[in-house]
């Protein structure tokens, strides 16, 4: 199945980033691997593969911009993780970063993998995968949706106070935070694929709402689900007080807005020959029970 190869593909290409480092720079290395090679859903790093094959086209070229997007969502993660963010313990099954090799190592670590995607979309262009104009569209892209006004702000809301919490701040806060990083994965798939004005614009907003379905499941897990089924401590939203789904709707709710939301990008895709992203989603819906 594609998808499985795909995954290998993924793995073996994150790997190699780490086989022929300076002996005395060996502790970086340690430390990105740590956290970019225990694998995880290599969820946005599969989206612009599939956005490919639905295409008809290789997906292997697109191989560095999907392990590009995996550097910065573990970069993420790994800070995200610290004390000074969410203070958790458990990542992936394993212990945080900053519990393994200190701090100052965890967020070099983090700063590590955040400039090593820029240097992947770029090798993606010298081995001749895509052309100059799209290596230059993914920089743009990954830049604008993981920075300031895209992930970083969406962390900035979820750290801020929330005294005027409300649907629509935390509808910005999860477009943010997630929704950003995952349109940046489907653009990456359309661009690669050189789909038309009005595909990109379907992905593009199909990216809003499946971030925000997956988002809406993330909190939803946090309640309901066991450190066995997602690799990290449940209760995390709770104990730092954080404006989630579950917090503002209750369970229920929360349950509700996101079947239907599952259901709408589902007759989304109808039209669409996408059979890879349609799995996906299916499997996305099925992590919460
Ligand atoms: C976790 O993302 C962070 C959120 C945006 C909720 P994932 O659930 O995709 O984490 P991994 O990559 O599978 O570990
Ligand atoms: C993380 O959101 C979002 C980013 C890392 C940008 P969460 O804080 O909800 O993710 P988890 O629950 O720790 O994985
Ligand atoms: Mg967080
Ligand atoms: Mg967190
Ligand atoms: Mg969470």
């Amino acid at each position: 199945m594609a998808k499985e190869l795909m995954l290998a593909a993924i793995e073996s290409t994150l790997s190699c980033l780490f086989t022929e480092g300076p002996q005395d720079l060996k502790k970086i290395d340690e430390a990105m691997a740590y956290s970019l090679l225990i694998p995880g859903k290599r969820l946005r790093a599969l989206i612009p593969l599939l956005i490919l094959e639905a295409s008809g086209q290789a997906w292997q070229k697109g191989l560095y911009p999907a392990c590009a997007l995996e550097a910065v969502h573990t970069y993420s993660l790994v800070h995200d993780d610290l004390p000074c963010m969410d203070d958790d313990q458990y990542r992936r099954g394993k212990l945080c970063n900053h519990l393994v090799f200190g701090e100052a190592i965890g967020l070099l670590a983090g700063d590590g993998l955040l400039t090593e995607a820029f240097y992947l979309l770029n090798l993606g262009y010298t081995k001749g995968h895509y052309p100059a104009e799209t290596a230059l569209k993914l920089i743009e892209t990954l830049s604008f949706r993981a920075g300031r006004y895209g992930m970083i702000g969406g962390q900035l809301l979820d750290i801020e106070g929330n005294e005027d919490d409300d649907a629509t701040r935390l509808r910005r806060l999860h477009s943010l935070k997630t929704g950003a990083l995952m349109e940046a994965a489907f653009l990456f798939g359309a661009y690669l694929a050189d789909l038309k004005e009005e595909e990109i614009e379907f992905w593009s907003d199909f990216a809003q709402d499946f971030g925000l379905l997956f988002q809406i499941q993330d909190d939803l897990m946090d309640v309901l689900s066991t450190q066995e089924e997602m690799g990290k401590k449940p209760g995390s939203d709770q104990e730092q007080n954080k404006l989630t789904y579950v917090s503002l709707y209750g369970l229920e709710k929360s349950q509700a807005l996101a079947e239907k939301l599952f259901f709408d990008l589902l007759k989304g895709l109808e039209s669409k020959n996408a059979e890879g992203i349609k799995i996906m989603l299916q499997e996305l819906k099925n992590r919460v029970r």
